[in-house]
């Protein structure tokens, strides 16, 4: 309820965030098969911007460019998603995915500016998955552009913006996370 509430407010149609959290499952079936922790992925990466319903209006649907105090409160968003999931019992790696999905593997993101193997695992592949959805979908200022096009994103920013070993996932499981982008699937059954 609370990642369609987001989607709601702040995308265009709905749906990007459950196709993200299945998406990101994908991969990360690849590194565990503990369903605790494959759990605790899904709901990180489902609710990985819910910090984004403390931004105001204002700046969160702003047609233009953010200024450097806009993007300042922007980037809160990170550490409101972690405070509001934390408190919610057995959510605790959630959390921690949410905090982080805005890192990068080289230590260029933030809220803390975290790099490699110090990211979460499931902030990690989520990063990929988040690129490969945005790219693929259709948004107000430009049209979608192809897997093709995203997947050759995601190598270029392989061991700066992206961990290579999450890399290497996404190019192992590339028919099924094809498929899944083409039909905009956001079900867990593929
Ligand atoms: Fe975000």
């Amino acid at each position: 309820m609370l990642a369609e509430l987001l989607d709601a407010r702040e995308r265009e149609t709905g749906l990007h965030s459950k196709r993200v959290a299945c998406h990101t499952l994908v991969l990360a079936r690849h590194f565990s098969r503990d369903l605790a922790v494959l759990r605790q992925i899904h709901f990180g990466a489902l609710l990985h911007d819910i910090g984004k319903i403390a931004i105001p209006d204002a700046i969160l649907l702003k047609p233009g460019p953010l200024t450097p105090e806009e993007w300042a409160v922007m980037r809160t968003h990170p550490e409101t998603g972690y405070r509001v999931v934390s408190e919610i019992p057995e959510m605790g790696a959630a959390a921690e995915i949410i905090l982080s999905h805005q890192e990068r593997h080289d230590g260029t993101g933030y809220p803390h500016g975290l790099a490699g193997g110090a990211i979460p695992l499931g902030a990690r592949l989520f990063a990929i998955i988040d690129t490969l959805d945005a790219m693929t979908s259709d948004r107000p200022y430009r049209k979608a552009r192809g897997y093709d096009a995203a997947k050759a994103e995601i190598l270029r920013l392989s061991g700066t913006q992206f961990d290579p070993h999450a890399v290497e996932a996404f190019l192992a499981e590339e028919t099924t996370l094809r498929q899944m982008v083409d039909l905009k699937c956001h079900e867990t059954s593929l």
